[in-house]
Order: structure tokens, then sequence, then C-alpha cells
């Protein structure tokens, strides 16, 4: 096991972080904020920052949605941080923070309510010193993201005549590339381009950011990133839960549009990029956009889709997807997705890609395995012993849970024969820097307030994402399932996802 030279404890982390980098007073206005994802993820997030020190102090948390919450919303965002975001009751500023937490119950379509928000907005620039700047951000169902968009537009809140205002948009941006150009140009029509922040979270992830460390900060990868040392690449999002009560959503999403057209997409640029000439959102937007568009069309034969029947996870029997809350008895709704593609360009031209992500798998895992090209010459071919076949090299990036890297060569094993064993040199996150609680929106909620785009999807990546996905999405539509529900909840995924490698004589990874 690979041991590093200096450990970090999280003071030293939070030490590290630059007071620049500190936003203006700001309102965040939370649209859909009864939702799950505001309570499990955006006021946790939100009050990891202020625990950093990365607040400013004029600051305040708005959250808008249609039911009449008033007091009960900030009650239960402090369950939220308790439960969701490792904080221990009784924390010194859990109290100080709750007070900068407001509601405001209004319709998404009623322009009246967008008037008394606007009121309220200008209120609390003037109680808490937040100086007309405004971070909105959609966490809604997609369906209301334009309607919100144009009021906010009518009202003037999008472009005020003091303060800065910045829009974060969640996932999904459309259904399909039609969907997604129309809600682009929806949102541009209101906003500029600099003002609207398209959020992944993954991106967020600190594993996934340090992918171009690893790559670009060391001198011994990158001569060996390529086609004529990589074999081939393998990127897996599992995920053991199932559609957690998200029956409508899912229903109309499915693995493909839920994580494969942002998470793994993000995911797969990122491994495959040529280096951009530096770390800011243009320069990192083209890279990106270049592999997309270097993809060639998917081959509907490349393409595999599956659902989870009922089964066994954690050892207690759950349910299948059909018999999930509103959910169709019926549905062809994909819950696992795994395909091949080919990115021809001069650096990876000849090298298949493999991707899969799906619910109620065996386990949670997210992991992008590069595995290396065999030796020219096999000296130690004739194995006997435990490990019969020589091993290639693998580098595995682990981007959840249990964070790290670790690389995989062959090792004489002690013996009077030459045995060869692989092993496993491994860097973890939690041994070398402390375990942390952060959940992916902290650096991007910190990067919108201070309109940094570099971690944020772009029109043309977007676009470009549809266009490689809408094509496989069509021909699903067109062709009903027979088989679902296809695999048990708890296995690995339907059998048709192992014969996509195993025709080309390659196998998933065990994770
Ligand atoms: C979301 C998807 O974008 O990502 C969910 O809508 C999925 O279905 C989630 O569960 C996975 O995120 P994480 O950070 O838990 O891997």
């Amino acid at each position: 096991m690979a041991t590093m030279e200096v450990k970090f404890t999280p003071e030293d982390l939070k030490a590290a972080q630059s007071a620049e980098r500190i936003p203006e007073p700001t309102a965040v206005v939370i649209f859909g904020a009864s939702g799950d994802l505001t309570k499990r993820k955006l006021l946790p997030a939100l009050f990891h920052l202020e625990q950093s020190g990365l607040l400013p102090n004029d600051f305040s948390v708005v959250g808008v949605a249609r039911r009449p919450l008033q007091d009960e919303f900030a009650k239960d965002m402090r369950e939220g941080i308790l439960q969701f975001g490792g904080v221990k009751e009784g924390d010194a500023k859990l109290d100080e923070f709750m007070k900068k937490v407001s509601y405001h119950a209004m319709n998404f379509d009623d322009p009246e309510g967008y008037g008394k928000l606007k009121a309220l907005l200008e209120d609390i620039d003037e109680k808490k010193g937040t100086r007309g700047n405004r971070l909105f951000y959609l966490a809604t169902a997609p369906e209301y993201f334009a309607d919100i968009i144009e009021h906010l537009g009518g009202q003037g809140m999008a472009k005020p005549a003091k303060g800065k205002v910045h829009v974060i948009i969640e996932k999904p941006f459309g259904h399909d590339l039609d969907s997604a150009r129309h809600l682009l140009d929806e949102v541009n029509r209101v906003f500029a381009e600099d003002q609207i922040f398209r959020i992944d979270h993954y991106l967020g992830k600190e594993t996934v950011q340090n992918i171009l460390v690893f790559r670009f900060a060391n001198g011994i990868f990158e001569p060996v990133w390529n086609r004529n040392y990589v074999d081939h690449v393998q990127i897996t999002a599992a995920e053991d839960i199932g559609i957690e009560g998200r029956g409508p959503f899912y229903e109309k999403a499915g693995a493909l549009r839920d994580v494969v057209q942002n998470h793994v997409m993000e995911l797969l640029s990122f491994v495959a990029l040529e280096p951009p000439v530096s770390f800011e959102a243009d320069a990192m937007r083209r890279e990106k956009v270049k592999v997309w568009r270097s993809v060639q069309p998917i081959h509907v034969m490349d393409v595999v889709r599956g659902q989870y029947g009922p089964g066994v996870t954690d050892g207690k029997p759950v349910k299948g997807y059909r018999q999930e809350d509103r959910v169709d008895p019926n549905s062809s709704t994909e819950t696992y997705a795994a395909l091949k593609l080919g990115i021809e360009n001069w650096r990876w031209a000849g090298v298949p890609f493999y991707l899969r992500a799906g619910k109620r798998l065996a386990k949670r895992a997210t992991e992008i395995t590069i595995q290396f090209k065999q030796p020219p010459q096999l000296l130690f071919k004739n194995q006997s012993g435990p490990c019969k076949d020589l091993q290639p090299n693998l580098i595995t990036m682990r981007i959840q849970p249990d964070e790290g890297i670790s690389l995989r060569f062959g090792a004489k094993v002690p013996s009077p024969n030459m045995e060869v064993c692989p092993v496993n040199m491994n860097f973890s996150y939690a041994d070398a820097f402390g375990k942390s609680s952060a959940n992916g929106y902290e650096r991007l909620l910190l990067d919108a307030m201070l309109g940094d785009a570099t971690l944020f999807a772009h029109r043309d990546g977007v676009e470009a994402t549809w266009s490689l996905l809408t094509p496989i999405l069509e021909y699903w539509a067109s062709t009903k399932p027979r088989d679902f529900p296809n695999y048990p909840a708890g296995t690995w995924g339907p059998k048709s996802g192992d014969e996509l490698l195993a025709r080309d004589g390659r196998s998933w990874h065990q994770l």
C-alpha cells in the first residue's frame, strides 16, 4: 500500500482555501425548495461553506415553492443539515446560519408571486445587506424551468440596475436534442451566457477534478495515456439504491437521460480530453466539446438497456422497478444502460470506451478503469499457481465511495519459481487527507456566486452530448423492450451488459 509523505488535516485544508474566494454579499433563491435536493444537498453544502468561513457575512437563503411552509421550512432544512451534512447538533454556527434562511410560497406560473418575491428580496437587501446580488437556483421539475426564467425576465429580476445576478439550472437540460435547444434558447433570451450556470454536480466532486490533476500535474501518466498503450477504458456509475420515490421523474428520464448524458459523459470528457491551455471556463469547454464531437455515431447494437425486477439489496428484499410507487406496471423505462463508443482522434482512435450506469446494482461504485496493453513479449507466460494468466496493468480511479486511485501491476511471488501475481498500489483520499463530508455542491455553489463557470456545463457541450444520445433514445422509443425486467435488483445488470464486452473478448472489472 502506498503511503503519502504528508498528512493533511481538515484544518490544514481550510487554511489552504483562499480568502479571495469569498463571494460578495448574496441572496441565494432556491426554486423548488421543498424537494429533496434542497434538504439533502444544497442546504448542507451552504452550511459547509459557512463552517469553512467561505460565505460572506451578509448572506441570505430564500426557499421558494408552492406549499405554504413558512417556519416549517427552516426546521426541515436544519434537520437536513444535521442528517445529510454530517453536522452535529449544537454546532456553534448552525443557529446563526438558520436565521439567514427564509421561505416564500408561490406558484411558478403566477406573475404576482414574482412581484412579491422581488419585494421580499429588496427588503432582504435592506435588512441583510445583500446589495441586489442574487443567485437563483432552479431545482424544480424541469417542466417549470422555462416559466420561471420568463417570469424572472418579465419582472426585471434577471438584469437589475444594481447587483449581479447568476442563475443555476439543475439537470436535465431538456430530454433530447430538440428540447435541450429549445430550453437553451429560452434561458439565453433572458440571461446572458455569463450569468448562466448549468450544474452537473459530478464536476463538484474532488475525485472528478482530480482526474485532471492526476493527468496534468504529473509527468509520468500522460505519455502512456493514448492508443499506443491503452487497450480500453471502462466507466461505471453504479448505484445500489432504486428510484427513491422519484417515480414520475424517473419514468420520463431513465438511466441514459438521468446519468449517462451528463455525469458519465463528463467523466468521459475528463479522461479523454487534451491538455487545455488553462483551467479556465473557455479553455476547458473547448477541449471537452472536442472530445464529444469526436465520438463516432453510436451504433444501436453497441447499446444495452435493462430494468430491475424484484431482488435483494443489503440483505433485504426490494421491489422491482415496475412495482415502485407511481411507476407504470408495464413501464419500458430503463434503469440500466451500457454502451460502447469510440473517439476518433489521434489520441484515441481504435480504443473502445465502455460506459455503464444503473440503479439497484450490486453496490454503489463510480469508477473509471484504464486498462493498458500487455507487454510485447510475455516472458513470464507459463504460469502455474494461484495467478494463472498474466494480468494487464490497470489504473482505477475510484470516484466514489472509497475515493482514491489504484495501480495494478504484476509482482513476483516470493518462491523458487518465476510466478507473477497482480498487486495494487493504492492511494486513498481518506487516509491522505481525512474524511470529508462535502457533497460536491459546495464548490459549485461557491463558483457560481463568484461567477466562475469552469466546472459547469456549457451550451455547446449540452448539444454535443444530446446529439450523441438522441438517436439511441429515438430507437428505444420505437422498439419496446420485450425482456423487461431483465435483471434482479442487487445484481450487476442484464446479461446483455456483459455480452457487450464479451463480444470483444473483454469483461467488466469487478468493483
Ligand atoms: C442525480 C440523478 O443526478 O445523480 C440521480 O438524478 C442519481 O438519479 C444521482 O442517484 C447520483 O449522484 P451521486 O452523487 O449520489 O452519485
